[in-house]
């Protein structure tokens, strides 16, 4: 299942208290189960963003990934080593939170840590880390370096700076920088079957997807978050047919016809 659940919450900080959070994340959670996916889990300026997180993959014994927030080395540590207890497979962290406001006004650093302490801190944490909001080549590379088990190439929705480039845009240029060293997965925009197929041909390895999954968790709990990415593998399935891919590893650049073209 190469569709994933992108870390999104905060229902009183950025949906207008659409729901209760717990309802909202358990529907993230156990629906992207129910689909052979998995979600994502927030950390954010309110301590309810990790304990939430924390409670909910504890009971879901582990079927989730933490995005940590890129905070002092000291905390991302000992947070990571609490979200280790719950059996998940890896930690992630949104770098790209490094200037991101809610923080900044609840006083909390979120970075921009230096090579050095991303390093240490990757080597510190026992589960792959995965670092997300990467949109450069060249940074790519100083992750695979730092020892980062995956990347997300991601300008986290748009929200953290105006004019940078779509994740598409970028994409390929990352992927040849560094696909094999570590995992390349990609999030942004992508709103169908076709547009996960697309992204892979373009080099992810599996792609996420954010805002219309709070649609479908707020709509239809559990049941809407899996409905919606059942419906985008179908989609990816019925497009692999008509390019021609058995498997995701036969979807390649070829079933992009401007580039093929070229
Ligand atoms: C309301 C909202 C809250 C978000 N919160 C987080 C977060 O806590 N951590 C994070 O890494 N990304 C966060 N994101 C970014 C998403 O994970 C994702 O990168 C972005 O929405 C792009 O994917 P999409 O176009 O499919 O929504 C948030 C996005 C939105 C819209």
């Amino acid at each position: 299942m190469p569709i994933l659940v992108a870390p999104l919450a905060g229902m009183a900080l950025n949906m207008g208290n659409a729901m209760d959070e717990r309802e909202y994340m358990t529907g993230m959670i156990e629906g992207a189960k129910a689909a052979g996916s998995i979600t994502f889990t927030c950390d954010g300026p309110s301590p309810i963003f990790f304990e939430l997180g924390l409670e909910l993959l504890k009971k879901s014994q582990g079927w989730g990934v933490p995005t940590i927030k890129p905070r002092p080395e000291e905390t991302f540590v000992e947070m990571a080593r609490q979200m280790e207890q719950c059996g998940v497979p890896a930690i992630a962290t949104d770098i790209d939170a490094a200037g991101i406001v809610h923080m900044k006004r609840a006083g909390q650093p979120a970075g921009p840590w230096p090579f050095a302490v991303w390093e240490r801190t990757i080597s510190r944490v026992k589960l792959p880390v995965i670092l997300k909001g990467v949109m450069t080549a060249a940074e790519a590379k100083l992750a695979a370096e730092a020892g980062a088990a995956g990347i997300i190439v991601s300008n986290h929705g748009g929200r953290v700076l105006d004019h940078t480039p779509g994740t598409a845009e970028v994409l390929p240029e990352i992927a040849a920088a560094v696909k094999g060293r570590l995992k390349v997965f990609v999030d942004g925009g992508v709103r169908s079957g076709t547009d996960v197929l697309k992204m892979i041909a373009l080099g992810a390895e599996a792609v996420f997807i954010g805002r219309p999954m709070a649609v479908a968790a707020v709509g239809g709990g559990p049941e809407g978050v899996a409905l919606l990415l059942n419906h985008y593998a179908e989609q990816l399935g019925t497009a692999m047919i008509y390019t021609g891919c058995n498997t995701l590893a036969d979807i390649g650049p070829s079933v992009l016809w401007p580039i093929r073209n070229e």
